[in-house]
């Protein structure tokens, strides 16, 4: 059992910023929002206080984690950048996207927080608070989302709240996250950029900074080497149906663009059909119709294009048996 400890609330303010940055230096664990979703932090440098980021999200294996830096000089301190991977942070840092890099050889980041690997994935994010706490903190600081393991990524404080108050020592609260999806995640270790999770940065974008086609981890050929790709992840108690073109009897409806029926229990993801709105608002809507109770929440079909292709990502995993 991990004991229990009182969650403090942190303001989006200096005084929380300098809290938050005091409790990582000293291996405390703190959720901090970024432009993606809210993560939970801590000092990637101390195999100890990564730990603490399993036990209190209960992950069931030592998944390797993001680690966060203020900026892209700091990260090539914890990294080998070659071409493809120079160009895609100088094209996308700050912002939701995740370089995966050889470590270099003074790379700072715990066994642990690579798992062992040789590799490292790091990103700069966006989000003014959370580099404000990197800056401040001075080191990479590791966070996988701030949810339980299995469960829907948190978007706002208040779902923070729901899965880990008393489990962690703050939460920085900086209103709903922007983009509302993980980050990109591409893998440059070969001269050949992968793609290990589709996010916040659509596949077309990057495809037109490197100027080819992304391999896709998981290809033929090519094993998936993100174990974040596990295929049940971001599962709401709720039974997932796909493709739907409406609810059946007693399940809820998450829907998507216009012109749409009045349906009892329902949602849309963007009555415009925009897939930034959407994106933004998938992990909180899934929360809310989760809250309902019914025991299937229908969905309705999204486009596979830009964001819409880490949509559908999020939606077959809640969607996949468990
Ligand atoms: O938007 C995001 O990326 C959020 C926010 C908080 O920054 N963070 C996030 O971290 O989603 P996490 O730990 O949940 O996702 C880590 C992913 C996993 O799929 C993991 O397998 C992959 O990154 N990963 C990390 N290091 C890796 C490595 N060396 N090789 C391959 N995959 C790696
Ligand atoms: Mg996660």
């Amino acid at each position: 059992m991990l004991a229990s400890r009182p969650t403090k609330l942190l303001a989006a303010d200096a005084s929380g910023i300098a809290d938050a940055a005091a409790l990582l230096q000293a291996g405390g664990l703190v959720a901090l929002p970024t432009e993606t979703v809210y993560g939970l932090a801590a000092d990637a440098t101390s195999g100890t206080a990564v730990a603490g980021i399993y036990a209190a999200k209960e992950r069931p294996s030592f998944n390797p984690l993001i680690s966060h830096l203020p900026n892209l000089m700091s990260a090539r301190r914890q990294g080998l950048f070659d071409a493809n991977a120079l160009a895609l942070a100088q094209a996308f840092w700050p912002g939701p996207l995740t370089l995966v890099v050889p470590a270099s050889p003074g790379c700072t980041v715990s066994d642990l927080a690579r798992a062992g690997l040789p590799s490292v994935a790091l990103r700069v994010p966006a989000h003014p608070v959370a580099h404000a706490v990197l800056e401040a903190a001075g080191r990479p600081i590791a966070a996988p989302s701030a949810n339980r393991s299995g469960r829907i990524s948190a978007t706002s404080a208040a779902h923070v709240m729901a899965d880990l108050d008393g489990r962690i020592d703050a939460v920085i609260d900086a209103g709903p996250t922007e983009v509302g999806v993980e980050s990109t995640i591409v893998a440059c270790l070969d001269g050949a950029p992968r793609l290990l999770r589709p996010g916040g940065v659509p596949r077309e974008a990057i495809e037109h900074v490197i100027g080819r086609p992304l391999v896709i981890a998981g290809d033929a050929g090519h094993a998936p080497i993100s174990p974040g790709m596990l295929a049940s992840h971001y599962a709401p108690a709720a039974r997932v149906r796909l493709d739907a073109d409406a609810p059946h009897d007693g399940e809820a409806w998450l829907g998507f663009g216009p012109g749409e029926r009045e349906y009892p229990a329902s949602l849309n993801l963007s009555p415009t059909a925009d897939l930034r709105e959407a994106a933004a608002h998938l992990f909180g809507y899934m929360r809310q119709l989760d809250e309902i109770g019914r025991k299937t929440i229908a969905v309705a079909r999204i486009p596979e294009h830009g964001l819409g292709e880490a949509i559908n990502d999020r939606l077959r995993r809640a969607a996949a048996p468990r």
